[in-house]
């Protein structure tokens, strides 16, 4: 059986802890579970991870170990998570305290749950340690240019947002998905965005090649430009923002 290991500190570490909605939304469940102190705890990853270090490195100086971290990032993965434990045991290493670091990781989707996560702490099995961190592989397939026919910025800033992009992202994933065209060989692969500044003529959708600026409105325009741009090859000049050069 797993014994409960007693932290001495728990980091809740992720994107867009600090600041925004979805941050609010974090900062008042974690009160009301962790109290103040966890608020002081909690990392934002959104401009980088060398706060995280910072962190970290204080935590072993201050001798504040175990430390657990509680990886937060929707986006969260394997290779994500050997790379967060290969950095940690890195920092650990000269200090000698790599076993005294471990991580966690909620995959909770576009809004975090916190429960889960808080969860997560009395469960030691679920926790992987920063020592021995498998190696990172020197070829795999996110070290390779995929070979994408298209790449589709989809704006979800706050102005295209309000005109609809967010179904317009989820059904251009269905349509995409349905026409085996979706981030594979050939295929499209799609990032949403923030603003990309042609707001008032959003929904915008930037499509490589050919560099179109596409005005997306409702779902009967995703769909012919899902046939005739991504499936047939061809332009759709009437929701062009502007001609193309
Ligand atoms: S919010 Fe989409 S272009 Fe500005």
């Amino acid at each position: 059986m797993s014994v409960v290991r007693a932290y001495a500190r728990v980091l809740f570490v992720g994107p867009d802890l600090a600041h925004g909605s979805l941050a609010e939304l974090f900062q008042r469940q974690l009160l009301a579970l962790r109290g103040a102190s966890a608020l002081a705890d909690s990392v934002d990853t959104t401009a980088g991870f060398d706060g995280l270090w910072q962190r970290v490195t204080a935590c072993i100086d201050a001798g504040d170990l175990p430390l657990l971290l509680l990886d937060l990032d929707p986006q969260t993965s394997s290779p994500y998570l050997d790379w967060l434990r290969s950095e940690l045991q890195r920092l650990a290493a000269p200090f000698g305290v790599a076993d005294q670091l471990l991580v966690a990781s909620v995959k909770s989707g576009e809004q975090i749950d916190i429960a889960a996560a808080v969860a997560l702490i009395e469960r030691p099995e679920l926790h992987l340690g920063c020592v021995n961190v498998p190696e990172l592989p020197s070829a795999h397939a996110w070290s390779c240019i995929p070979t994408h026919s298209y790449r589709v910025l989809l704006c979800n800033g706050p102005r295209c947002t309000r005109r609809g992009a967010l179904p317009l992202w989820k059904s251009l994933r269905e349509q995409l998905k349905a026409a085996g065209k979706l981030e594979c060989a050939g295929g499209v692969h799609i990032t949403r965005t923030q603003c990309q500044f042609p707001c008032d003529q959003g929904p915008t959708m930037s499509v490589y090649p050919p560099g179109a600026w596409y005005q997306v409105r409702n779902s009967d325009e995703l769909t012919r430009l899902v046939e005739q741009q991504f499936i047939a090859g061809q332009l759709v000049p009437e929701l062009l923002m502007r001609p193309l050069d």
